[in-house]
Parts: structure tokens; C-alpha cells; sequence
């Protein structure tokens, strides 16, 4: 069966904007979550902390994460190593998000790291954050597949999804970078973990939309018991480490379907697309939703 109701873990305002070819002015960042907040999601990414250099559309994240901190919703932030953490903690973040990878030739190249040598500099991160009482998100990307490793066997990613509960992740969510993923193969990762004994409940799926099947993805995860989806409003975003990866299924897409399927997600659809069409407007592009464009004149 499906869940009565699903979380939406927004994803816009990092992942989307952190590709993003010109840098959106810091009270652009801070409006547009301000907004989202008023759709009523109530996860909001609002930034990471990571090196400047490695992602400098997020360069601000010490003058935005301030400017949104009122906000009555959770507001996690990417933290990759120690530095990060203290510089998330610093300004009172609660929920801060590491983010390992299933292969090795991305964990190359997002974090400079092999995959355990990742995990290692996260295990510190993870322990402090948790004595604080800080929520931890585990991220894993390159679950399906890898631009320059292919498909990626389902053992090695329960490894690294084993490895980063262990360590004391409170939420684990799947990666699909560069949004190769089909149903068939959710379905059969989902198993795979099941099977090794990581609760469903744990787990958050991220699809990114580059072949179209996002939406499908999602539907076969939620069959499988997933309630955590994670989506970027207007369908912002990629990877500007992971070739080929494109924005992330849209919001305004995922509340179609799910309105549609009686799923409550207390999202306001018209608030939404009004948010994502405004959102474009700054970005100077239309929005890639197809719902977006459905109920919009853009
Ligand atoms: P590195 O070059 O190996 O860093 O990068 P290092 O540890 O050797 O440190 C070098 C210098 O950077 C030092 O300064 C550090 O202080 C400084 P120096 O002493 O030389 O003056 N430094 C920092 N400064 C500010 N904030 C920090 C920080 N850390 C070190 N946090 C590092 C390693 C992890 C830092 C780098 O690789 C990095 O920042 N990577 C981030 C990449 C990234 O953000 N990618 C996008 C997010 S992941 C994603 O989008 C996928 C996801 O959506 C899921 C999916 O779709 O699959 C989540
Ligand atoms: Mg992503």
C-alpha cells in the first residue's frame, strides 16, 4: 500500500541553487525560503558549509542562515567535515546533513576523499553533532548509477549505508545524482537494504529528473514504504561535481502526484508555483516543472 502522508524535504535552496551558473543574491536566498516556508513545507535545506572555493554560489551560507533562523520549519544545512560543523553550530544550526558516496570516483571528486577516508572525516562530525542533540542526515549519492563508474552494484551501496547508520545517522537519504535511477531498480535497492536490516523508516529517496523518471522512481519507493521524498521547488538544481546531473524532481511535480494519489503533504500547490515562477523570474529561466508550467503563464 501507500503512506498516508509524505514529508517533502526541500532541496531547492542548496541543491538547487548550489549549480546555479550566477550567484542569486543572499536576500533573494533568504526571500524565496521565506516563501517555501509559507507553503507550509516544513523541511527547508537552507545552505552548506562546505569550502567557498568548492561551491561558491553558497558562499554566503554565514550571512543567509541568520537571515532565515526565525522560520518556524527545520532548516538543515550540508556540513562535510569538522570546519563545517563548527561553522554551522556556531550559528544555532539543529540539523545538519554529511554526505558520503557509494563510489569512488565521486567521492574523488565531491569531497577530495576515498569513500572510507569520507566516512572517516565524518565520523567525528556525526558523534559531536549527535552529543548535542543535533539531527543528522546521512546523504549517499550515486546509488544507481556513476558518470564515469556506470551502474552501481546494490552490495556496495548497502555498505556505505550500513557504515553511515553505524556511525549514528539519525536519516539516510538515497542519491540518484545524475538521475539515472528506474523503478525497477528502487525497487530492488530498497529490497537489498531491507534485507540487511536498515529500517525503511530511516530511508529518504532523492531523485534527480534527467531521464524523466523521477516521478516513477518516487511512486516505487513509496510502494516499497519510503515517507521521505526529497524534491527542489520549480525543479532547481544538479551537481556541479557529477556531469551530467540535471535539476531534482520538482515539488510542484511530486504534490501533483501525490494530490493526486489522496497523500497529504501539506503543501499549498498555488503557493508554490507562485514561489517557483517568481524563483525563475530572478534566474532570468523558465522553470523546467511541467506543473509549473501547467498552472503558470510563464
Ligand atoms: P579539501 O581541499 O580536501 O580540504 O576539500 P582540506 O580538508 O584539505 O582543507 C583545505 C582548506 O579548506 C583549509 O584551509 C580548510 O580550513 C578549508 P587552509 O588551512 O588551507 O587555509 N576548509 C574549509 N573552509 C570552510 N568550510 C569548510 C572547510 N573545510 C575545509 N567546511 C572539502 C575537502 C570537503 C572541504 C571539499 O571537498 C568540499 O568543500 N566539498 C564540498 C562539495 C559539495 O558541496 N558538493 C555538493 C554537495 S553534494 C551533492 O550535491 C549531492 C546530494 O545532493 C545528493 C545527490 O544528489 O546524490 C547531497
Ligand atoms: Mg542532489
Amino acid at each position: 500500500g501507500l503512506p498516508a502522508r509524505v514529508r517533502i524535504h526541500e532541496v531547492g535552496a542548496r541543491d538547487g541553487l548550489q549549480n546555479e551558473k550566477t550567484t542569486v543574491p543572499t536576500v533573494v536566498k533568504a526571500e524565496f525560503i521565506r516563501r517555501l516556508a509559507g507553503t507550509g513545507l516544513t523541511t527547508i535545506e537552507a545552505t552548506s558549509f562546505v569550502h567557498p572555493k568548492w561551491v561558491p554560489q553558497l558562499a554566503d551560507a554565514e550571512e543567509l542562515y541568520p537571515a532565515v533562523a526565525d522560520l518556524p520549519v527545520s532548516l538543515p544545512v550540508l556540513v562535510p567535515n569538522a570546519r563545517g560543523l563548527d561553522r554551522a553550530l556556531t550559528l544555532g544550526a539543529r540539523r545538519v546533513a554529511v554526505f558520503a558516496s557509494a563510489t569512488e570516483s565521486f567521492a574523488k571528486a565531491n569531497l577530495n576523499r576515498t569513500v572510507d577516508e569520507a566516512l572517516a572525516m565524518f565520523e567525528p562530525v556525526v558523534s559531536r553533532a549527535k552529543a548535542q542533540e543535533v539531527h543528522v542526515r546521512g546523504y549517499l549519492s550515486m546509488c544507481f548509477g556513476d558518470p564515469w563508474e556506470g551502474a552501481v552494484p546494490l552490495p556496495q551501496v548497502v555498505k556505505v549505508c550500513r557504515a553511515l547508520l553505524d556511525m549514528g545517522c539519525d536519516e539516510l537519504s538515497l542519491g540518484d545524482t545524475i538521475g539515472v535511477a528506474t523503478p525497477g531498480h528502487v525497487t530492488a535497492l530498497l529490497t537489498a537494504l531491507t534485507e540487511a536490516g536498515v529500517p525503511v523508516n530511516a530511508l529518504g529517496v532523492h531523485f534527480h529528473d534527467t531521464y524523466g523518471q523521477a516521478l516513477s522512481n518516487t511512486l516505487a519507493a513509496l510502494q516499497q514504504g519510503v515517507t521521505t521524498v526529497d524534491a527542489s521547488a520549480g525543479g532547481l538544481g544538479g551537481c556541479p561535481y557529477a556531469k551530467s546531473a540535471t535539476g531534482n524532481l520538482a515539488t510542484e511535480d511530486l504534490v501533483w502526484m501525490l494530490r493526486g494519489l489522496g497523500i497529504d503533504t501539506g503543501v499549498d500547490l498555488g503557493r508554490l508555483v507562485a514561489t517557483s515562477v517568481w524563483m525563475a523570474a530572478h534566474l532570468g529561466r523558465p522553470s523546467p516543472s511541467r506543473t509549473v508550467r501547467a498552472l503558470s503563464h510563464q
